[in-house]
C-alpha cells in the first residue's frame, strides 16, 4: 500500500522561527545557514568547481604552496582545531605540513563531521582525531588530553565573510577562549576586488548559484508546509559597496501572495528576500578585523592577483603599549 508522505517531516523549530520572522521583517532576510540542507550542501560543493568561483581554487593552491612556510612559523606538534570543518577538503595539506599532535574538527552538522573525520583517519592513521559536534560561535571546552596542548586554529573558506563584522569579531574572540593564549590561527579571507570578478562568482553562467539560492524556497515549502511560488523568484547577486559585501537575494518577479506554516505573506514585484552576505576585506581591513578580534597578524600569503589571503595570527596577551 502506498502511503502519502507527511506534508512536512520534523521541521527544525529554529528554521520555522527564522523563516517566519525573516519574511515578516523589513528588509526581509533569512539567515544564510538555512541554505545548507542536503541539497544546498551538494550545490555548494558544485559551486566550488565552477570556473567563475575562484575562492576555493585559490585558497587550496595557497595552502599547497605555503603550508611549509606555515609550519616553519607555527612549529610542529600543535593540536589543529578546525572550525566548521564541513568536508575538510583543504585540511590534508595543512596536517601533512604541521605534523599535529591531534586534530579536532568542529562542525554543527554531525553527519558531515563523521564522514570527513573518517576520510582523514584513513589518510592519517596515527593521528588522534577528536570531532566535536557543536556551534563554534560560542567558546568550546577542548576535550580531555587536548586542553594542555599548544593549538593551531584553522578557519578556511572565507566563512568569516558570511558574518557581519560585529559577529565576526565575537567569533574571533570566542576562538581565543576556545584555543587559549599562545594559540595561533590560520584563516582564509576573500579580498575586495573588481565586480567584474565578484559578480560572476556569485551569479555563474550555468546557474548553479541561482539553484543554490532558490533551493531555500524548496526547503521552506517542503519542511514548513509552504506554497511559495518558486517560479516567481529570481536569484540576484549584488555588490554592496558601502558594506564591502556581495549580497544574495531572492527577488519577486511579480506580485505574489503565499503562506508558510499557515501564515500569509505578500510581496510586490521587485521586492527581495536577503539570503546571504559574503563580506570582502582589503589587506588592512583583514588585519584590523583580526586585531579587533584579539588576534595579532604575523604573516600572510596571497596569490599573484591578490584575490584571496591566508593569514596567520597569534593570540597574544593584551599589550601594555599606549
Ligand atoms: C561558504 C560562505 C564562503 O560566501 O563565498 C558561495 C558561500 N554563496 N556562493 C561564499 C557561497 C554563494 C561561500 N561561503
Amino acid at each position: 500500500m502506498l502511503v502519502a508522505p507527511p506534508a512536512h517531516i520534523d521541521p527544525d523549530p529554529a528554521f520555522r522561527i527564522d523563516v517566519l520572522a525573516g519574511l515578516a521583517a523589513r528588509p526581509r532576510a533569512i539567515p544564510a545557514r538555512w541554505l545548507y540542507d542536503r541539497k544546498g550542501s551538494a550545490l555548494f560543493e558544485a559551486i566550488t568547481d565552477l570556473p567563475e568561483y575562484y575562492p576555493t581554487r585559490v585558497e587550496t593552491a595557497l595552502l599547497a604552496a605555503h603550508c611549509d612556510a606555515v609550519a616553519a612559523l607555527v612549529g610542529r606538534g600543535r593540536a589543529v582545531v578546525e572550525f566548521g570543518s564541513g568536508s575538510s577538503a583543504k585540511t590534508p595539506h595543512l596536517l601533512a605540513a604541521v605534523d599535529p599532535s591531534a586534530y579536532v574538527p568542529i562542525d554543527i552538522s554531525g553527519d558531515f563531521l563523521r564522514a570527513s573525520a573518517a576520510a582523514l583517519a584513513a589518510d592519517f592513521p596515527k593521528l588522534p582525531i577528536q570531532p566535536i559536534e557543536a556551534d563554534f560561535m560560542h567558546p568550546i571546552d577542548p576535550p580531555e588530553g587536548i586542553a594542555r596542548l599548544p593549538k593551531l586554529g584553522f578557519f578556511p573558506g572565507s566563512t568569516i565573510g558570511n558574518m557581519v563584522p560585529r559577529t565576526a569579531v565575537n567569533l574571533l574572540r570566542a576562538m581565543v577562549e576556545t584555543l587559549g593564549e599562545g594559540a595561533m590561527l590560520l584563516i582564509g579571507i576573500d579580498r575586495i576586488k573588481s565586480t567584474d570578478v565578484l559578480i560572476p562568482a556569485y551569479d555563474d553562467a550555468a546557474g548553479v548559484t541561482a539553484r543554490f539560492n532558490l533551493n531555500l524556497l524548496t526547503r521552506i515549502n517542503r519542511e514548513l508546509g509552504g506554497d511559495m511560488p518558486i517560479d516567481a523568484f529570481r536569484h540576484r547577486a549584488i555588490w554592496n559597496d558601502a558594506d564591502a559585501r556581495i549580497e544574495m537575494h531572492l527577488a519577486a518577479t511579480r506580485d505574489i501572495a503565499f503562506t508558510v506554516d499557515g501564515e500569509g505573506f505578500a510581496m510586490t514585484a521587485g521586492e527581495t528576500i536577503h539570503t546571504e552576505n559574503s563580506h570582502k576585506y582589503g589587506p588592512r581591513d583583514a588585519r584590523l578585523l583580526l586585531r579587533a578580534g584579539a588576534w595579532t597578524p604575523i604573516a600572510e600569503w596571497t596569490d599573484a592577483e591578490d584575490r584571496f589571503a591566508l593569514i596567520l595570527a597569534e593570540a597574544r596577551p593584551a599589550g601594555t603599549a599606549p
